[in-house]
């Protein structure tokens, strides 16, 4: 099968896996509520029609509901996946057979599979483009800058992503716009702390089927998805040791109740270790070298590079995998076994099913109606990285609130006087 453009309409596991898919993603959508009314009010306005779009998302079924979405807004889009390890292959089955959306996506699929998934996608020629970590808009600065002139706008998902974007703007190539999903309130306030929080958890159970009363987890950074990772640790009756490098958010822990301490000082006293800095190789050799015997460690960052995994196969003399997404590390002289979860790539997606549809609800629905934002303002935006009208971030977490059946208050139109003036006072 092709589309128009010649690629073919989808590489997948196993198409027959496309019914027990459709029942996840429907079974995902029923926690979707605002995504479900932004597909009501696109299927009648169509408001990406004649547009071709590359979404690369994690494929699971609250992306599913995503590409509906777009699908419903007249829009021609391809999905990849964003990461190697974190396709639900039901789901890749089930939008290629069910709702008719081609997608490139296969769980376990090598970093080659990965990268020719992307370079496939670009050839589709874009006008927009989702991504999740900011590598298709990297291949396409590098590999395909003739279709930035094409580009009527991207948006980013995650902090990793935009981490990536900042440093592409600063060094003055970002020639188009870009939303910042991750940066809306409605986004990282929910998806980053109790989405991550609660999957990341979730992935390290499903791995292991380990206790957690009782044990410690050092969780590793301190930004949202540390914090609600270290939240619901402390929830489940862990004792919860933090390691961060900025000083703020290290008091902000240490008032949060959360024991601080370096990650050297860390290593001998954790149980798990779990990492979700954005950054490289914050778990290294010499950490792992420290680590008690059966200590497991796991990644919920985006990329597989925070855990120096070559470092500790070096200072080991064994490797074994002893159950799906558990492999022991035999460290040579002590004897000591270190166990990494999901080779580690973010566990929560690896090993369980990613957040919650319920915050994706709201993760999604800024995609959405980011993409209907650059469409509707094609050409009059400046070329960088911009955030969402406040207004319809707002607007978003009032519809959540609704779908809640939760009422908030308003203001009166004394408070709102009194919030106008600087005359009162004293
Ligand atoms: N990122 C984290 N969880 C996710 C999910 N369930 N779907 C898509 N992207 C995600």
């Amino acid at each position: 099968m092709t589309t128009s453009t010649q690629i073919p309409n989808y590489d997948v596991k196993d198409l027959n896996l496309a019914k027990a898919g459709r029942m996840r993603i429907e079974w995902a959508e029923r926690e979707m509520p605002v995504l479900r009314l932004i597909r009501e009010r696109f299927e009648r306005e169509r408001p990406l029609a004649g547009k071709k779009m590359v979404a690369c998302c994690h494929i699971t079924t609250e992306t599913a509901n995503l590409a509906r979405t777009l699908k419903a807004a007249g829009i021609d889009a391809v999905l990849i996946a964003s990461n190697p390890l974190s396709t639900q292959d039901d789901v890749a089955a089930a939008l290629v057979v069910e709702y008719g959306i081609p997608v490139f996506a296969i769980k376990g699929e090598t970093p080659e599979t990965y990268n020719r998934h992307v370079r496939m996608a670009l050839d589709l020629e874009p006008d927009l483009i989702i991504d999740d970590g900011s590598d298709v808009v990297a291949t396409m600065v590098k590999e395909r800058p003739e279709l930035i002139n094409k580009i009527i706008g991207t948006t980013e998902e995650t902090t990793t992503g935009l981490v990536r974007l900042r440093a592409l703007e600063k060094s003055g190539r970002m020639s188009w716009p870009t939303i910042a999903v991750n940066d809306a309130q409605t986004k990282h306030f929910f998806d980053n702390r109790y989405g991550t929080g609660q999957s990341t958890l979730d992935g390290v159970i499903r791995a292991t089927n380990i206790l957690l009363a009782g044990r410690t987890i050092v969780v590793v950074g301190y930004g949202w998805c540390g914090k609600g990772v270290a939240m619901r640790g402390r929830g489940m009756g862990a004792n919860v040791i933090v390691c961060e490098i900025n000083p703020i958010r290290a008091i902000e822990a240490v008032m949060d109740g959360m024991r601080v301490m370096t990650i050297e000082d860390a290593a001998p006293l954790g149980d798990i270790f779990i990492t979700v800095t954005g950054n490289r190789h914050v778990i290294d050799g010499h950490h792992f070298a420290k680590m008690h015997d059966g200590a497991l460690v796991a990644n919920s960052g985006h990329f597989d590079v925070e855990l120096n995994l070559v470092a500790l196969a070096e200072i080991s003399e064994e490797k074994e995998q002893l159950r799906p997404f558990v492999e022991q590390y035999r460290l040579k002289g002590t004897g000591n076994r270190v166990m990494v979860l999901g080779e580690g790539r973010l566990i929560n997606l690896a090993a369980a099913e990613g957040h919650p549809a319920s915050v994706m609800d709201m993760s999604f629905a800024n995609q959405a109606l980011s993409c209907e934002y650059l469409v509707k303002n094609e050409g009059k935006l400046a070329p960088g990285l911009h955030l969402l009208p406040e207004e319809v971030d707002n607007e978003i977490a009032s519809l959540k609130l609704a779908a809640m059946g939760i009422k908030i208050d308003t203001l009166t139109a004394e408070m709102i006087e009194y919030m106008n003036t600087w005359e009162a006072g004293t």
